[in-house]
């Protein structure tokens, strides 16, 4: 990687028309945002070399002024920079864009920011005018290829729809241990012409197999769940482990899209699924721009967590000495909540419905107990809420 971008137009001369920043972006980005902000240092610190693309980049800029995905990550990764842990030249962020004058605008944007965070000169910035489809694979194998090491690489996949998106690319980008990918899955405009026939060759590219025609039987909600289900079904088998979605609904509450988010590693896991549930503090999932619009609400969502408890007690229920590990990755993998140990355990000790085995006595659990969900007398344990 040359680590060379083109020279800045100025703005003048760059005529992208920008669009304005709707709620639903903003949340995207306070994701994405959220997910940097804990991941990258981590990152640094037990890796040489870190990768970072975005791959359906945009002008950088919104009509308002605000900074577009680019732009947002690198302002997060400048904040790693001076205090550390990411170190110069361990970070290369790749920018695509298809669009001429978009990416003349991107180039701009960068050049501005370079201008006024000089530390950013020790992150390598290439942006790449050009398809995702054509350029993705040549970026991947640089990467990986470079002399220093590969290191983790995080892709972002952020298209307008759903054309010129093969499903070989995801399995090529997810085949590395390393390797995420936060994908923007367009439900509505899938959705909207499931049935019609010229629209057959993009969804069989994107799911790489025929089989998603089994939805158009399905209607409403079903249909919905049952499509998420099957496009996170798709990114197992492209070689993720992980896979968790958050929708994205619009001014009028219909579901617009979702951003999913595809990992091997469950620390990352972990990690994005705090992201997503600060911006829904509901742990739902879902960020609408109708919700924003009617403005703040008085009382802060709780989350409930009695379902967690219901799951936590179905799935270990008479077992004895469960280590903390297998509980963490039940809840992580086979819930929506990512919080368990003060907020579903600990009432369950206090309700005799489990207790701390080692350390003997303890009433808190932490990272690294082992729970029991018999009576202490060693009688089978009643379900969670059974009377
Ligand atoms: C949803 S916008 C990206 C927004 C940006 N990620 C952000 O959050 O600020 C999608 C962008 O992808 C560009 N695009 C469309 N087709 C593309 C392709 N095949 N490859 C790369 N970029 C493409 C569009 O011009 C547009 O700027």
């Amino acid at each position: 990687m040359d680590g060379v971008s083109p020279p800045g137009l100025s703005a003048s001369k760059s005529r992208a028309k920008l669009w304005p920043l709707e709620a639903h972006t903003a949340a995207k980005h306070e994701i994405l945002r959220r997910y940097l902000r804990r991941w990258l240092p981590i990152m640094a610190r037990w890796n040489k070399r870190l990768g970072y693309v975005d791959c359906f980049a945009g002008p950088g800029e919104y009509a308002g002024g605000e900074p577009g995905s680019p732009i947002v990550a690198l302002d997060i990764a400048c904040q790693f920079l001076a205090p550390g842990p990411l170190k110069p030249g361990q970070l290369t962020t790749v920018f695509i864009e298809a669009k001429k004058r978009r990416y003349e605008h991107l180039v701009d944007r960068c050049a501005t920011f370079r201008a006024a965070h000089p530390s950013v000169s020790a992150i390598e910035i290439e942006t790449l005018y050009g398809r995702y489809d054509e350029k993705i694979a040549d970026v991947h194998t640089r990467l990986m290829n470079r002399a220093s090491g590969s290191g983790p690489i995080f892709y972002f996949i952020d298209p307008f729809g759903v054309k010129d998106m093969p499903f070989d690319l995801l399995r090529l980008l997810l085949a590395p241990e390393r390797s995420e990918i936060l994908f923007t899955f367009m439900y509505e405009e899938m959705n909207r012409f499931l049935t019609t026939p010229e629209f057959e060759e993009h969804l069989n590219l994107m799911f790489g197999q025929p089989d998603w025609q089994t939805l158009r039987a399905l209607n409403g909600a079903e249909r919905k769940r049952e499509t998420v289900n099957y496009f996170k079904e798709r990114f197992i088998s492209a070689g993720a482990n992980y896979v968790v979605a958050f929708e994205m609904r619009n001014a009028r509450n219909a579901t617009d899209y979702f951003l999913v988010f595809a990992t091997k590693n469950i620390r990352g896991l972990e990690v994005m699924k705090q992201a997503m549930w600060e911006v829904d503090k509901s742990g739902n999932f879902t960020f609408s721009d109708y919700t924003y619009s009617l403005g703040p609400m008085l009382i802060e969502p709780c989350p409930d967590y009695a379902p967690l408890q219901r799951q936590i007690s179905a799935a270990f229920l008479n077992r004895r000495n469960v280590d903390m590990a297998e509980i963490r990755e039940f809840v992580l993998t086979s819930t929506s909540f990512y919080r368990f140990m003060n907020e579903a355990l600990q009432p369950m000790i206090a309700r005799n419905e489990c207790y701390v085995e080692t350390p003997s006595r303890s009433a808190r659990p932490d990272r690294d107990s082992i729970i029991s969900f018999v009576t202490r007398a060693g009688t089978p344990m009643r379900l969670f809420g059974d009377t």
